[in-house]
């Protein structure tokens, strides 16, 4: 087949393949503010990074704009343009001119020096706190397990009874969700206990590494009170895609009712309180007289994930002391008590697990993966392996001890894990 104008043919190519390429763009993948996305800084050195991306994208874009306009002027005002064209002697060919080459270098060396300063710059900025606000620096730890965070309080401490019933000091401990001041610096140490994992926030910062043998650490800062996704960021093993967290940024006042609530034991639910019903923490019972005043107020709490975290704190309304205290014995009958943490139940002191202290007054469960409901809790207890495969709940708990459990005894270890607020 003979082409009258080939550059034509390869320019509509082009414009095609650009085409093609912008679809995905266009139909929607084009939120910017979604809850992990990078162009929504809650914090400095999110801010910081953003800063230096623009200031990449625009020194690439200025090179794609001069070097796309020189090919687009070349193809255009040599092209072929009829058919004796096509076939004519290609033009006295040039090469070596020193004037065009040394420019090319310098314009090269003067773009990379403009993203190198600022790319210094915050590779210092968000190494460390920065040395004025250090001393207000808070300080926490975060563990990477396959498949889930865990982090540690290192400079608070935790109740938990002794054998005989007497309240000892315990490490304060969480997973899955990180619960830290507003508005000061945060040093997050970073460690795993088995493979590289990554700490990843984005609205707060980019992601660094936990390594094993190594000490890494970043540094985060939220802005303002708020709920954000964390997402480990280095392939893990095969449910890396779901190994998931939150950060919970607090008020001063807040996070230091947090802090006194996560710090006691375990809630127990007796018969006596519960049907009069459980007394909810004071800072947070305030919250939800608060909300219940206010118009279209209902308990599924649809509101900001903040609020919802807020909401979680308090007890259920319909609490059974009974099926709470069954629950309560399966938890050790069935050795989820040999891997779990629960300050306060006899026996609960495993530590492969996640500490469930307060798990029922988390968000999620599962890693960060699934909401804390009665529903979702059922859906992880009954099979985990269908939510994150190969965890080893399922592994080295269920298979290991031929863990059977009846609908009955879900229902009475869902109830039982509700209560912990
Ligand atoms: Cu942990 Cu990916």
């Amino acid at each position: 087949m003979r082409l009258k104008d080939p550059p034509t043919r390869l320019l509509r190519r082009a414009v095609s393949a650009a085409a093609l390429a912008a679809l995905p763009l266009l139909s929607g993948c084009f939120w910017l503010d979604g809850p992990q996305s990078t162009f929504d800084p809650n914090g400095p050195v999110a801010r910081e990074q953003l800063d230096l991306f623009y200031v990449t994208c625009w020194v690439t874009l200025a090179i794609f704009i001069l070097v796309g306009s020189a090919l687009a002027y070349a193809m255009i005002r040599f092209r072929a343009r009829s058919d004796s064209d096509e076939h004519a002697e290609p033009p006295e060919q040039h090469h070596g001119n020193p004037v065009v080459e040394v420019s090319l270098i310098a314009a090269s060396v003067f773009s990379l020096v403009i993203i190198a300063i600022p790319t210094l710059k915050g590779v210092w900025y968000t190494y460390d706190v920065p040395e004025a606000e250090r001393a207000d620096a808070y300080e926490v730890t975060a563990t990477g397990y396959q498949w889930w965070f865990k982090f540690d309080y290192p400079n608070e401490t935790a109740q938990a009874p002794d054998a005989t019933g007497k309240l000892v000091s315990a490490p304060l401990t969480t997973g899955s969700e990180l619960v830290i001041p507003a508005g000061r610096p945060v040093h997050v140490n970073l460690r795993t206990v088995d493979v590289i994992h990554s700490f990843w926030v984005p609205k707060l910062a980019g992601k660094v590494d936990m390594v094993p043998n190594r000490g890494n650490s970043l540094w985060i800062k939220a802005e303002k009170p708020g709920y954000f996704w964390g997402q480990c960021a280095e392939f893990c093993g095969e449910s890396h895609a779901v190994m998931r967290f939150r950060v919970i940024a607090l008020s001063p006042r807040e996070f230091y009712d947090w802090l006194s609530a996560q710090a006691a034991p375990a809630r127990g639910v007796p018969a006596a309180v519960a049907s009069a019903g459980a007394p909810p923490r004071a800072q947070f019972a305030a919250y939800r007289e608060f909300r219940r005043n206010e118009p279209g107020y209902t308990d599924k709490f649809d509101v900001s994930p903040l609020d919802a975290w807020r909401a979680q704190q308090l007890p259920g309304k319909d609490e059974d002391p009974a099926l709470i205290a069954k629950g309560r014995g399966l938890f050790v009958s069935k050795t989820c008590a040999s891997c779990h943490t629960i300050r306060g139940l006899d026996g609960a002191v495993g530590i492969q697990g996640p500490e469930l202290t307060h798990v029922g007054a988390r968000t999620t469960i599962a890693g960060g993966l699934l909401e804390n409901n009665r529903d979702e809790l059922h859906r992880w207890i009954h099979a985990p392996n269908e939510v994150k495969p190969g965890n080893k709940m399922w592994v080295n708990g269920y298979l290991a001890n031929s863990i059977k459990l009846t609908p009955a005894d879900e229902d009475a270890l869902v109830a039982f894990l509700e209560s912990l607020k």
